[in-house]
């Protein structure tokens, strides 16, 4: 039977004119081209306090930790751009996976995690497009059971590589990100189809 795999793509930064969110739609392209089912989410949309462990112990997860682990519990693949601040991941993203990670009854560790298949990307004004930052984003996600693919793009100069409409001027950068969105699709399609 025909298995079309869902891959959830978002940005590490919540900023509203995010050269990774613009990034990320553009994998998400090829990932619809690949024939999955590409569902962009704004972290921005489901605010979430910083992590507390009294806070979770006092009130368990909050609504919108709830609606993040069920969107990623729904989808197979992941396509991640994000940037990088100070030479690391960002907080809201970092936040939103420690949220992700919590167990909550009936669930099977690390269950948003294990077993997915993610791609990464970035985007930053500087010469390295962030690149120093998904070295640690790809750790953390290996580290929690997703299959990272080592194909990973970051792009420099963001400030003069998108075009108005958002896409990327370089043809073979724009290429290049699509394709890991394709990969990440196949993938999924291949590894994790149901039996
Ligand atoms: C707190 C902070 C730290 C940053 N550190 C870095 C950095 O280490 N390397 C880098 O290339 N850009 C750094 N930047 C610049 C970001 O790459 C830039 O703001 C970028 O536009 C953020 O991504 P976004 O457009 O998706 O929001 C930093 C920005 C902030 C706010």
């Amino acid at each position: 039977m025909a298995f079309t795999p869902k891959i959830l793509c978002f940005a590490g930064s919540l900023r509203q004119d995010s050269y990774n969110k613009k990034l990320v739609k553009i994998a998400m392209e090829g990932a619809k081209e690949a024939k999955a089912e590409a569902t962009f989410l704004d972290l921005k949309e489901i605010p979430l306090p910083l992590f507390d462990e009294d806070l979770e112990k006092s009130q368990g997860l909050p609504e919108n930790a709830h609606k993040l682990k069920q969107i990623m519990k729904e989808h197979q693949g992941i396509l991640l751009a994000c940037p990088e601040y100070n030479s690391s991941i960002t907080a809201a993203l970092k936040n939103a996976i420690d949220w992700a990670s919590r167990p909550v009854p009936g669930e099977k560790p690390l269950e948003c995690f294990k077993g997915k298949v993610a791609g990464l990307m970035s985007a930053s004004p500087g010469a390295y497009g962030g690149l120093r930052g998904l070295v640690t984003v790809r750790s953390i996600l290996g580290n929690i059971g997703v299959l990272v693919i080592s194909e990973q793009v970051a792009v420099g100069k963001a400030h003069e590589a998108f075009a108005e409409d958002g896409s990327l001027k370089d043809e073979k950068q724009k290429q290049h990100v699509r394709d890991i969105g394709a990969r990440v699709a196949s993938l999924s399609e291949r590894i994790l189809k149901p039996e």
